[in-house]
């Protein structure tokens, strides 16, 4: 009987592995496979804009002339603002030109940190931090409240390309948990944004997409009224005066 209970749980146990692996396996194909499509292949045109070639200009200064490659990171971060928050292959060509290096070391730096886009996103990315803190203190029900409202899948982009949903791993701000990224990819490179909406619940979550959709100016930072940056709500506890200076010889004394 005990020998059948254990079999019957090993057989759940390796279902769920498989199934889990399969997840993984398809998340991993979307980030790292390339296959070409009509806007996304390498005999498409894509060069940096006018305004963008200053910048490129800048951001290379700042690496010796023979370190060059040191400016993939935010040649790609360049290139994907311009193209509306995703990098198809020609701009990651364009920018080992720019480098002069192979394509393929491009290719390796894009798809192995997760804030590089190797397919549509929204024109508001909404990036929802899936680590521990922000799990126990309720991530997956805001993820579940975006994706329910929005009607997408994770990664998918909403039928007007207004929004789409990701997921990230921990971006610091663990104090203020649960916490969701927004990039704004709506105005171009000029008018790019990043920034993080705090203190989540699943309610303000949708508000914040409604208000984004009507192109309202949000707050960023803590979402509870009762709390300032990342201090104790309702108000400091503790250091309530200024400090002691510290103690320092008097040398005439001496
Ligand atoms: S766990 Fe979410 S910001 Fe650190």
């Amino acid at each position: 009987m005990l020998a059948r209970i254990a079999s019957q749980r090993l057989l759940m146990v390796r279902q769920a592995f498989r199934r889990s692996a399969q997840a993984y396996r398809s998340f991993s194909t979307a980030l790292n496979y390339h296959i070409d499509s009509p806007d996304n292949n390498p005999g498409m045109p894509w060069e940096f804009s006018q305004a963008n070639k200053a910048k490129v200009k800048e951001i290379l200064s700042n690496y010796p002339s023979n370190y060059k490659r040191s400016a993939v990171i935010p040649l790609l971060d360049l290139a994907q603002q311009q193209h509306g928050g995703w990098l198809p292959v020609s701009a990651m060509n364009a920018v080992a030109k720019v480098v002069g290096i192979a394509p393929i070391r491009v290719y390796e730096v894009a798809t192995f940190y997760s804030m590089f886009n190797r397919s549509k996103v929204g024109k508001y990315h909404l990036l929802v931090c899936g680590t521990t803190p922000c799990m126990i203190r309720g991530s997956r029900e805001i993820e579940e409240a975006l994706l329910n409202h929005l009607g997408v899948k994770r990664n998918e982009v909403t039928k007007d390309g207004l929004f789409s949903v990701g997921e990230m791993e921990c971006m610091g701000c663990c104090v203020n948990a649960p916490m969701i990224t927004v990039a704004d990819y709506s105005n171009g490179s000029e008018g790019y944004t990043y920034n993080y909406y705090e203190d989540l619940t699943p309610k303000r979550a949708v508000e914040i997409v409604e208000m984004l959709r009507k192109g309202e100016k949000l707050p960023p930072g803590t979402q509870n009224p009762k709390r300032i940056m990342s201090g104790p709500e309702g108000g400091n506890t503790t250091l309530l005066t200024d400090p002691k200076p510290p103690p320092c010889r008097d040398l005439d004394a001496c």
